[in-house]
């Protein structure tokens, strides 16, 4: 470990990382340290990136929900978001004067992609009066025609929050079915699934209890309905990573993005991983070799039409007010 320019560091995620992979890393994360200071920015990284990004240089890590919230709070010039476009989206109407950065373009979401401003027009035309609770996994475009919008994290408390008997919950059908079974709203749903947690089946879960005896299986909520019910908890991925904090089971399977169980492994070494888990392809276009030229060459700058960042605002404003 002595032949490592960033041992400390390396200590962190040696059980995941192998060395000659980390030494691949170094000369990357020492530059996007420096970067840091030198351009007074800070990384905010999503629990799905990579553990060299997790870990090596982000400084604010959590689900989509800690990401907006500590948004709020970050006190640098640039925020780097090593994410997907939508939340570096909701960075920038939470701090329109600083600059965000997202390092790949595409870093796009299929939920996002599943739903437009003239959809939720003509939903609100099938259901007047209704309001639309909108995941954060969308447009700035799409949040800025909405009344709310919600996480996985919180999306309960924002449907009974609104004190109303029926809301429109886009565009996560399933998320919006798994939130209907815990409260008494009439939910409507929209069609949009999340391309990575669709695939996970009822059978895999049965399955992977047969080959691995006792495993404590947890679900995101973007999972079909019938996976999170033969899974044993379901959470937003703060909620997961804290439930293994808390309960510390002896064996777990996290359904949901590979990088998620490296990340949460590397901070229980007691804990067995069991890994049926599926890569996202927008989250993966994040590497540290595009972070670093992000910080280098100040791009790929997020910007919000002014038109509709007032809208947007105020719908994530009014969750994070939950
Ligand atoms: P959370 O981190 O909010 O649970 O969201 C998961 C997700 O799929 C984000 O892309
Ligand atoms: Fe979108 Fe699913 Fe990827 Fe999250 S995991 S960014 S919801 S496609």
């Amino acid at each position: 470990m002595t032949d490592f320019r960033l041992p400390e560091l390396y200590s962190r995620v040696s059980q995941i990382i192998p060395p000659p992979d980390w030494m691949m890393f170094e000369e990357d994360v020492e530059a996007i340290l420096a970067l840091k200071r030198e351009k007074n920015a800070v990384i905010l990284a999503h629990n799905y990136q990579t553990p060299e990004i997790f870990h090596g240089v982000a400084d604010i890590v959590g689900d989509s929900l800690a990401l907006a919230r500590e948004a709020v709070k970050v006190d640098a010039d640039v925020i780097v978001l090593a994410g997907v476009h939508f939340m570096a989206e909701t960075a920038k109407l939470l701090n329109p004067e600083k600059t965000v950065l997202i390092p790949h373009t595409g870093a796009g979401c299929s939920l996002a992609d599943s739903i437009t401003p003239a959809d939720i027009a003509l939903l609100r035309a099938a259901h007047p009066g209704v309001p639309v609770i909108t995941y954060v996994n969308t447009s700035a475009a799409v949040k800025a025609a909405s009344d709310i919008c919600c996480t996985s994290g919180n999306a309960v408390k924002v449907v009974e929050s609104l004190g109303v008997p029926k809301v429109l919950m886009i565009p996560d059908e399933y998320l919006a079915r798994n939130v209907a079974r815990e409260t008494e709203v009439e939910i409507v749903a929209w069609h949009g699934h999340c391309e990575v947690h669709e695939l996970f089946t009822a059978e895999d879960v049965r399955e992977m209890r047969r080959a691995w005896p006792g495993v404590t299986v947890l679900a995101h909520p973007e999972c079909p309905p019938e996976v999170v019910a033969e899974a044993d908890f379901s959470g937003s991925t703060a909620v997961m990573s804290d439930f293994v904090r808390d309960e510390q089971p002896g064996r777990v399977c996290l359904l949901t993005e590979c990088s998620m169980s490296d990340n949460v492994a590397l901070d229980h070494p007691k804990v067995e991983f069991v890994r049926p888990c599926n890569l996202c392809p927008h989250m993966k276009r994040i590497s540290l070799k595009n972070i670093r030229t992000a910080l280098e060459e100040g791009r790929h700058e997020v910007t919000v039409d002014p038109e509709i960042a007032a809208d947007a605002r105020r719908a994530v404003e009014r969750m994070l007010a939950v």
